[in-house]
């Protein structure tokens, strides 16, 4: 029973650092399992329907930035940067930013990827500078370290509304996260529509409350007359 919570839970952030770094690295599920949930929320963040009128058309040509957060050891930036996007990777772990380092050395492809090794939340970034986020499997983990639910509301509000500023006016975010319960899941969606983002929410499992959960989100854009 506690091996089956270990495999299926991550312990953050023992299940990433020193050989475990590189066992993640190494993995050819995991490898699969991200790059499939990128490509989705890939395509969830050109979705017209998010917002489809010609006022709030959204970039899809020139040059577009990426933030990934928590990019981990680098699977959802190649897909990325195989897009043809320029792509800043964050996370916490410095083990895993050298992964991502090793393979920038040894594929001139991914050269293109920049690595700042930095919490979600706490993002050295000036306002208005992204064009588009994504974040795999990592978003569970910014209220890893939070007591009671008042500081994690509190922690996730503060989060999403930096997120909100450091995104451009057209801005996008796709968060692929797993909550542990209906709680969890009402706790994050509840901070991003707090801090002026609209969307809506795709189940991996419609039927499951917890489980893998895409949330697409919208900067909301002002009119003023
Ligand atoms: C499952 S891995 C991410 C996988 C990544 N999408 C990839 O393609 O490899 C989760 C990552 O989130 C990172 N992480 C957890 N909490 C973080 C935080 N507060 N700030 C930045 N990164 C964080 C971990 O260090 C870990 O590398």
């Amino acid at each position: 029973m506690i091996l089956l919570a270990r495999k299926n839970r991550p312990i953050f952030p023992d299940d990433y650092v020193e050989e475990k770094a590189e066992e993640y690295n190494n993995s050819i599920s995991m490898e699969r399992n991200q790059k499939r949930s990128t490509l989705l929320s890939l395509k969830y963040i050109f979705d017209r329907k998010l917002r489809d009128n010609e006022e709030n058309s959204i970039k899809t040509e020139g040059s577009i930035l990426f933030l990934d957060l928590g990019c981990g050891t680098g699977f959802s930036s190649e897909i990325l940067i195989e897009k043809g996007y320029r792509v800043i990777g964050v996370d916490i772990l410095a083990d895993m930013l050298l992964k991502v380092r090793e393979k920038k050395k040894k594929y001139q492809d991914l050269q293109g990827i920049e690595l700042i090794l930095a919490d979600i939340n706490y993002l050295p970034f000036r306002n208005e500078k992204i064009d588009f986020i994504i974040s795999i499997s990592a978003y569970n983990f910014v209220t890893h370290e939070v007591g009671n639910l008042r500081n994690k509301i509190e922690t996730l509000n503060n989060t999403a509304k930096s997120l909100n500023n450091i995104l451009k006016s057209r801005g996008r975010m796709v968060i692929e996260f797993y909550p542990e319960s209906e709680v969890e899941l009402e706790i994050f969606n509840k901070s991003f529509i707090k801090n002026n983002f609209e969307g809506f929410m795709i189940k991996g499992n419609p039927n499951q409350k917890a489980g893998q959960t895409f949330l697409l989100l919208n900067k909301k854009h002002f009119k003023f007359n």
